[in-house]
């Protein structure tokens, strides 16, 4: 009999738990091994146990070290900070993988076949951050600090070069600002330079380009990219970017990948406003789960379910509204696992 694996759920906010519900459908029909222990975070988790992060969710976690997670809703301005991003210092999950590969051909860009590799627990994400009063005005001033390490910049570059080698990818770009922030994104592309003197020059091609021609670049001609390999803030601006090379943000998956858990997501969030109206697009969430099944080292389910997820939407043609279609969440999953059950 084959082993179970013991994964935490957390459905999340918004159109989470119908994204979920069609995600579970899909790796049941496949005969995905997760055994899942089911919980809750964000919105959910601040109305219903009183802490976004709540410590049962963190706890099980800690035991599973493997979750799925549909988007988890943060306030902008005030408010709690995000469960996503405490849960990343929570497990150190220092590497944020987001794949951008065309699955809907005949789109503004064709044969898109790119990956992001972000890190994911430094720079100007840390959330030191602090208005300065002045007179009546509490917002007078705003300042914010980024923080790169050597060890942190070094950790995720060796991930991404062993990445992109194991998969075989043929060239990194690293991207930064080091013209202008010249320690803050400068450690990181001298960190890059020594690295693949070190240990990748003869292994894989590497070359660096400033974030604003990058993204002029990925817009007049994505082909000229491989892996991007950038910063915290420059990797969620860039994904989001590459993400709308291929259709938006209903078909890009992301893996967070660290130390001591790996946490499979959609780059989107909870899509407030189609919430509870059955109009999202699973596919996001389908595609993290098939990263999870590579994970996991079941590369053949992992290769069922991609191939399931692209028939369903170019040879069955059913797809959600965001992609032009006309069918709901459920006729999506439906349409898959029959997909599926006849692969
Ligand atoms: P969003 O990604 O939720 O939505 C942006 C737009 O894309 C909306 O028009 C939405 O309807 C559409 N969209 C997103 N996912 C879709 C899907 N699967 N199918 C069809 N359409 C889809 O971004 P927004 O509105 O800025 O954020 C909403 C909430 O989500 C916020 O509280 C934010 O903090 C949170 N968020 C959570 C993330 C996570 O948990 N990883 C990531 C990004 C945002």
């Amino acid at each position: 009999m084959s082993q179970t694996i013991p994964a935490t759920l957390i459905p999340g906010d918004g159109i989470g738990p119908e994204i979920v519900d069609a995600t579970l459908a899909a790796l049941d029909a496949l005969g995905a091994p997760f055994e899942w222990d089911r919980q809750i975070a964000g919105l959910e988790g601040a109305k219903a146990a009183g802490d976004p992060l709540p410590a049962a969710t963190l706890a099980s976690i800690r035991r599973t070290r493997l979750a799925l997670k549909g988007p988890l809703e943060t306030p902008s301005g005030g408010g709690y900070r995000s469960s996503n991003v405490r849960l990343r210092e929570e497990f150190k999950l220092y590497a944020n993988l987001r794949p951008a590969r065309t699955i809907v051909p005949g789109g503004r860009y064709d044969n898109i076949d790119l990956v992001i590799v972000r890190e994911n627990l430094e720079g100007l994400y840390i959330g030191h951050e602090h208005y300065i009063q002045i007179d009546d005005d509490p917002h007078a001033v705003a300042m914010a600090t980024g923080i790169n390490t050597r060890q942190g910049g070094r950790r995720l570059l060796e991930f991404a070069f062993e990445h992109a080698i194991a998969t075989g990818r043929k060239k990194v770009t690293i991207v930064h600002k080091a013209n202008i922030m010249k320690a803050l994104t400068g450690i990181f592309l001298e960190t890059a330079q020594q690295m693949y003197e070190e240990k990748y020059k003869d292994r894989i091609a590497m070359d660096a380009v400033i974030i604003d021609a990058c993204a002029m670049k990925l817009v007049l001609n994505p082909w000229q990219f491989d892996v991007l390999v950038t910063t915290n803030l420059f990797g969620d601006i860039l994904s989001d970017l590459t993400a709308g090379l291929v259709g938006g943000l209903g078909l890009a998956p992301g893996a967070n990948i660290g130390a001591d858990a790996a946490i499979f997501e959609a780059v989107h969030g909870s899509a407030p406003d189609i919430a509870g109206k059955g109009l999202a697009n699973p596919t996001a969430l389908l595609l993290a789960a098939a990263m999870m099944l590579d994970h996991c080292r079941l590369p053949e389910q992992a290769t069922r379910l991609r191939r399931a997820i692209a028939d369903t939407l170019n040879v069955d043609q059913v797809r959600t509204g965001d992609l032009g279609g006309s069918a709901s969440t459920a006729a999506f999953s439906r349409a898959l696992n029959a997909r599926i059950a006849n692969g």
